[in-house]
């Protein structure tokens, strides 16, 4: 596999980047300028108005009563496990098709993660197979919206009614995903959000989210964040921690909030424009299946589609046309040394296996532009051809 592309003199192209969060700056910069002058200005920099006025833009985005912002989206994930009563050795139902800071918070919270395989055309959480999975230690599930398309959260919260669970949403790559009408992130008892820079909604540094329509969530949540505190500021009344999303952070994210409809109907044009230009090659794309998933619109977080051969090849091949693209995920969380303790021995995942052998994601962002998405295209024809 090639590591570094140099592109031949006579070609004027520039590299194309899976993605590239400069254009966007560049786009937005009078804006963000502005918020961050006015932030240091204000001398506020910590809990003060932007948080608060984020909180309640978001929460009002997302169709939930309150949100809480805190230090990152894996501490959206320990904070609201932590809020809803996690206790040591509770089991946490979550899909191993996933990145590492899901299973890693319910480890932080003092839970046991157990894995679900996943389905073949979607890569979310399979919900077919999660009876067996339960045992009397089963407290809470986490779906985790991957690539930005909802998992299946009717039969999710079926699943949790029968079996009295809590469901946590992990919607970090979800910012502006819906299942009909209903966002993302405001399915679950709680749900959390990462504003990490590359996510639809993401920051100049490390930033997350809490939501929940509970008010005793939220109330904990609150204490939780700041050192167990809450209105007398020199005593804990729980055992909390330090992790608040910054005002700098907010500023930025209240300016992003603003553009994130527009900015996720660009990254669905030029889904779309692959889509189509791609549909007489072998790659398959994601989400395709009708029934349920008709009524779901992803905020094409991530564009991964499937090469079921080849892909590696496919790989260096547009490597070499000066075009970057990337593997979610190729370890999965089963097979990791930190979380394959966690597997049942009785247990496969063929189906996510399947997957990342196959999982290539293609150049995508809101500003990429749309002759480079025809360019992609046309070397990935050219490959098949
Ligand atoms: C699905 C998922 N969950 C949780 C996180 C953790 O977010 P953060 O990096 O803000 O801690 C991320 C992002 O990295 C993610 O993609």
């Amino acid at each position: 596999m090639p590591t570094a592309y140099s592109r031949p003199s006579s070609n004027t192209r520039s590299y194309i980047r899976r993605h590239d969060l400069a254009p966007q700056y560049e786009y937005l910069r009078s804006e963000i300028n502005e918020a961050l002058g006015r932030v240091l200005g204000s001398g506020r920099y910590i809990l003060a108005n932007e948080v608060h006025d984020f909180e309640r833009e978001f929460a009002g985005y997302i169709g939930c009563d309150y949100a809480l912002g805190v230090g990152s989206g894996t501490d959206a994930l320990v904070l609201a496990l932590r809020a809803a009563g996690i206790q040591p050795g509770d089991e946490v139902i979550t899909s191993t098709y996933a990145p590492t800071p899901t299973p890693a918070a319910i480890l932080m919270a003092g839970g046991i993660p157990v894995f679900s395989d996943v389905e073949a055309d979607t890569c979310l959480m399979d919900t077919r197979n999660l009876e067996e999975l339960m045992t009397e230690k089963t407290r809470f599930i986490i779906p985790v919206h991957i690539f930005g398309l909802p998992c299946n959260m009717r039969e999710i919260a079926e699943m949790a009614r029968k079996y009295d669970l809590l469901v946590v949403e992990d919607a970090a790559q979800a910012h502006g995903s819906r299942i009909g009408d209903k966002k993302a992130g405001s399915f679950g008892s709680l749900s959390c959000f990462s504003f990490y820079p590359t996510k639809n909604l993401g920051g100049y540094g490390d930033g997350g989210m809490v939501l929940t329509n509970d008010p005793g969530y939220h109330e904990t949540l609150l204490r939780l964040r700041n050192y167990g505190k809450q209105d007398d500021p020199f005593t804990s009344y729980v055992q909390g921690v330090n992790s608040r999303l910054d005002e700098l952070q907010a500023s930025v994210l209240r300016v992003k909030l603003e553009h994130l409809d527009r900015m996720n109907r660009e990254r669905a044009r030029r889904a779309e424009m692959y889509r189509k230009g791609l549909k007489d090659t072998p790659l398959v794309f994601l989400n395709t299946r009708p029934g349920y998933l008709e009524s779901v619109y992803t905020n094409h977080h991530i564009l991964t589609v499937l090469c079921p051969d080849l892909r590696d090849a496919l790989r260096a091949h547009l490597e070499l046309q000066g075009i970057q693209t990337n593997i979610y995920y190729p370890t999965l969380l089963h097979q990791m040394p930190a979380y394959s303790p966690f597997v049942k021995k009785s247990q496969g995942f063929e189906t996510a296996e399947n997957l990342s052998r196959q999982a290539l994601a293609l150049p995508l962002y809101p500003e990429l532009d749309v002759e480079d998405v025809e360019y992609v295209i046309e070397k990935i024809l050219d490959f098949f051809a």
